[in-house]
């Protein structure tokens, strides 16, 4: 057995560095994030410098001759290995120089990075590829290595595995991780940059037909595009029967000039009006104070507050409805807000009868989402605002723009089988399906307004289903369908040519070989049955880190409108009502509420106990999902583990449950990865290390399964 370059050594401040170039401005980010959300994405070049330093050999002196002359010692080595992982110039200079300038608030007149592209923006070279070749021939015996990701969510892992040629095998148990892989890791490789003329094509022409359906909904006065609608969530004032408008503040924007929203009303008005205010003049009123603050609301009409089980009562008995206070239009003089006029509130009324009328066709064909929200730790908030099924998170204009798409899209299916050809159009539909679901995302009643931005925010800008007050409302069929399309266009060709240089050598070669050496399946890695025993000679992952993130619940959003849109090209991923809870790997004590009534032995209460439980059963199926790799690893393969947690404890389990497995852990390296401005990362104070733990099988066995180990729970 050859020891391993990452067992003695990795660049980590060059990778951590380039890592956080990667992630650093949001516009910028890799393509695979704007395809479609997914949550705790793995830099791509973390993941690629993992996998290369994970079977690549430590230099040594007795490399035949040819590699002898290349690497005379072990400094040229790494500097080539630096090289391969598409480092160029120092990226640690360069960041330096980057957050001083930011700390300074200067703005640099000089690439700070020297002119050098982001790592994995670099593709290797079929020369690097060859000397890759050899040196893994001399390690492994062999040139054509599989490497396994079990937990590939996203994708960044297997994505940048197969860059590098390796067969690569992805799981994943949550079945719209499945198709994010497929639309990840196969199509762009499988049919190259061209395939986005036909997205873009059959994106526009589903856009053409439903706009043309939906235009009287979304009425354009002349010399104005509205871009977007902002809607405040309303209970009835339980004095007076009128409506109120719930928002905690009035900012409409503090970008450039400021605007925001003045609220009228008088005694004598039936409902409440709404001024612009811009300006200087926003501090006439002061817009920060709203109607509603922790959940109490105070009622314009009277001025009495209303408790927050009232408010939350009227949301359970279905009556919180919504209004809309502005728009957010342009103009030929640029950027406007304006108050709702009656042509707007008249379209909302047609478009409120228009979803009546259609939706008993919708339910009957199957097309509208109505699957309860099961009650977990995320969700219990939306039961709480009375969203008790996935339908109840789009206001009706919301839901009839969205099942309008949804239906054209079905509408046009045939044509599309019958012009691209099976292969081809499941990819396309697939691609229209993630457009759809960007749609969905940017249209809930969760996508909240930035006022500081001046922009709307998606359904997920904090990893949970925080409840809004207020929302906004983009304009489908004028110009957000498209700007969807555009996104996923954009993204897919994006991949395409990221993804082009190895793969489609193979594809070009012989499709029936390239089909083989990618495997995607929606399964748990505690059972990873397609694979035989000591198949694999690496093993890169990063598995879900405690209650970090409840990809299941959050994916339900998802998952029941992709089961619509592309359940039929995906029947294996798509079997169960919602995804599957019991079996993933995360610590969420909304699964054990009902079986913890009592104190739990510490003295702790149910929720204690709940919580306890939890933990345990994320300990015992990583456990379990650790013995499934050590049965697939070949003896002398290894196992590179991404971990990322600010809680000791979670080291701990982590390494008893890798030890345990029949690992012994070999070298552990901290990698700088997370950026500094994830609200997600800056919120939970997690932290921005990723460790990097580096496993090889023990010769012994893994202990036998105990008890209670494993699985369900
Ligand atoms: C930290 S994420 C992986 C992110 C991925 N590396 C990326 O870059 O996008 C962990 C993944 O584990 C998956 N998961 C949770 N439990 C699982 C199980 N029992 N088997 C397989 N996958 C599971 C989740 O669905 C999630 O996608």
């Amino acid at each position: 057995m050859k020891p391993l370059l990452i067992e003695s050594w990795l660049p980590i401040e060059a990778i951590g560095a380039e890592s956080q170039r990667e992630r650093g401005a949001s516009s910028a980010l890799p393509p695979l994030y704007f395809l479609h959300v997914w949550w705790a994405r793995r830099p791509l070049t973390a993941s690629r410098a993992a996998i290369l330093a994970s079977v690549l050999p430590q230099w040594n002196a007795d490399f035949p001759a040819h590699l002898r002359e290349k690497f005379p010692n072990e400094a040229t080595y790494h500097q080539w290995v630096e090289f391969l992982i598409g480092i160029r110039g120092d990226p640690v200079k360069g960041r330096k120089l980057v957050t001083w300038a930011k700390d300074k608030g200067i703005k640099l007149d000089f690439h700070p990075y020297g002119g050098a592209p982001r790592a994995f923006t670099v593709n290797p070279s079929t020369e690097d590829l060859q000397t890759m070749g050899d040196l893994l021939e001399w390690t492994w015996g062999k040139r054509d290595l599989s490497v396994l990701d079990s937990f590939a969510g996203g994708g960044s892992i297997p994505f940048e595995s197969l860059r590098y040629g390796f067969i690569t095998y992805a799981s994943d148990l949550n079945p719209v991780a499945a198709v994010i892989l497929k639309a990840t890791l196969d199509y762009p490789a499988r049919f190259g940059p061209a395939l986005s003329d036909e997205i873009r094509k059959w994106g526009r022409r589903i856009n053409e037909i439903a706009s043309d359906r939906l235009s009287r909904f979304f009425p354009m006065p002349q010399g104005e595009r509205i871009r977007r609608y902002l809607w405040a969530r309303t209970v009835v004032c339980p004095s007076t029967g009128k409506l109120i408008p719930l928002s905690p503040n009035w900012w409409l924007s503090k970008e450039g000039v400021p605007f925001s929203v003045h609220l009228i009303v008088e005694p004598e008005m039936e409902n409440v009006h709404f001024e612009i205010i811009r300006g200087e003049e926003v501090s006439r009123y002061d817009p920060n104070v709203g109607t509603i603050s922790r959940g109490i609301a105070r009622s314009p009409w009277t001025g009495e507050t209303i408790s927050g089980d009232y408010i939350k009562a009227e949301a359970q008995a279905g009556r919180m409805a919504q209004i809309i206070y502005a728009l957010s239009i342009q103009t030929s003089h640029g950027y406007d807000f304006r108050a709702p006029t009656a042509i707007d509130l008249e379209a909302v009324h047609l478009a409120d009868l228009a979803l009546a009328e259609s939706l008993p066709r919708w339910e009957a064909n199957g097309l509208l989402p109505n699957e309860s929200v099961p009650v977990g730790l995320k969700t219990s908030e939306l039961h709480r605002y009375g969203m008790s099924r996935w339908v109840d998170l789009f206001s009706p204009r919301q839901l009839l723009t969205l099942l309008t798409y949804y239906e054209v899209f079905a509408e046009i299916k045939d044509d599309l089988r019958r012009e691209l050809g099976e292969e081809k159009s499941s990819a396309v539909e697939t691609y229209i399906a993630f457009i759809l679901s960007k749609c969905a995302n940017y249209n809930s009643r969760l996508s909240i307004w930035h006022p500081l931005r001046a922009t709307m925010a998606n359904t997920f800008d904090r990893h949970d289903f925080g409840f809004a007050w207020s929302h906004g409302e983009m304009t489908l069929p004028n110009d957000g369908f498209l700007w969807a399309v555009d996104q996923i266009t954009d993204a897919y060709k994006g991949l395409s040519k990221l993804s082009n240089s190895v793969q489609r050598s193979f594809w070009s070669a012989n499709p029936e070989t390239a089909r083989k050496r990618l495997e995607i399946h929606q399964v748990s890695a505690s059972n990873l049955s397609y694979l035989g025993d000591n198949t694999i000679e690496h093993i890169c992952l990063d598995p879900p880190y405690y209650d970090n993130v409840q990809y299941a619940e959050l994916s339900d959003f998802f998952y029941v409108w992709l089961k619509r849109s592309v359940g039929h090209l995906y029947p294996e991923f798509f079997r169960d009502e919602l995804t599957n809870k019991d079996d993933e790997a995360v610590a969420n004590p909304a699964r054990f509420k009902d079986l913890t009534p009592g104190p739990s032995p510490k003295g702790r209460g149910g929720a204690g106990k709940a919580k306890e439980l939890a933990e345990k059963d994320y300990e015992n199926k990583m456990t379990a999902a650790f013995r499934e790799m050590y049965r697939v690893l070949r003896p002398d393969g290894s196992l590179t583990v991404m971990f990322t947690h600010k809680r000791v404890e979670a080291w701990d389990t982590l390494a008893s449950a890798l030890i345990g497995a029949g690992f012994a852990i070999k070298a552990s390296w901290p990698v700088h990865t997370e950026s500094e401005h994830s609200l997600h990362q800056a919120k939970k104070n997690a932290a921005r290390s990723t460790i990097l733990l580096v496993c090889r099988k023990r010769t012994s066995p893994p202990s036998p399964l105990l008890e209670g180990e494993g699985g369900g729970g």
